[in-house]
């Protein structure tokens, strides 16, 4: 499907654009942000790339991933990203990350909620899962009050930072899911 604009209460997810290099290195860029991800902060460069193979990888004739822009909805600002990958049978993973002047206010929870709602309302899966690095707290709080439950350890998951890590999988199924209420989900 493309291209992806999809709104809840304060966000928007929309596709990538050229434009926006600036806005995501502000993220991917960020050790604060980058702390408990997969990788080290990224440069400048490194984000202009992402950001145009995300774009390609928005037309393919099969789409299989879904890298997006999460904006505030009021204002356009971009404030983070959001990515879906789809994976196995009708299934996909999950990861998201904001911009840590804007933590704690709700948009995580509120990403998450639009990835499900992504993954499951407009792609039709049956199974969204993410992996966390066991000492990331926020993201734990996140996908827990989204309805992902924790389902396991992956020992020795990724390397980063000069050493092997362990994930914590969450998963939620389509029938598991409630979908959140205007109300319900303003913090
Ligand atoms: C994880 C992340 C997206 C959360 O974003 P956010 O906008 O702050 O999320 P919210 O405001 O919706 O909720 C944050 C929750 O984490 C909790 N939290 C934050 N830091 C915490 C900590 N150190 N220990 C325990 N809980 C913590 C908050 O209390 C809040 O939970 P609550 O509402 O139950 O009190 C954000 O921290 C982030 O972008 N981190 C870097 C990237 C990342 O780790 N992504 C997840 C990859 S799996």
């Amino acid at each position: 499907m493309h291209p992806v604009t999809l709104t809840h209460q304060r966000l928007t997810l929309r596709e990538l654009l050229l434009d926006d290099v600036d806005d995501v290195h502000a993220v991917y860029g960020s050790p604060e942000a980058t702390r408990h991800l997969s990788f080290e902060p990224r440069s400048r460069e490194q984000v202009g790339l992402i950001v145009a193979r995300s774009m390609v990888s928005a037309v393919a004739p099969s789409r299989t991933e879904y890298a997006l822009a999460v904006c505030e909805a009021d204002s356009g600002q971009l404030v983070g990203l959001a990515r879906l990958a789809l994976e196995g049978q009708q299934a996909a993973t999950i990861g998201f990350a904001i911009r840590p002047d804007r933590w704690g206010i709700g948009h995580g929870s509120e990403v998450v909620q639009l990835l499900l709602a992504l993954g499951f309302d407009v792609l039709g899966l049956h199974r969204i899962w993410a992996a966390r690095s066991p000492e990331n707290a926020a993201s734990r709080a996140v996908l827990e009050r989204a309805g992902l439950v924790e389902e396991g350890r992956i020992r020795d998951h990724v390397h980063v930072r000069g050493a092997w890590r362990d994930s914590i999988v969450h998963s939620v199924l389509e029938n598991e899911w409630t979908r959140p209420t205007q109300a319900s989900a303003r913090r």
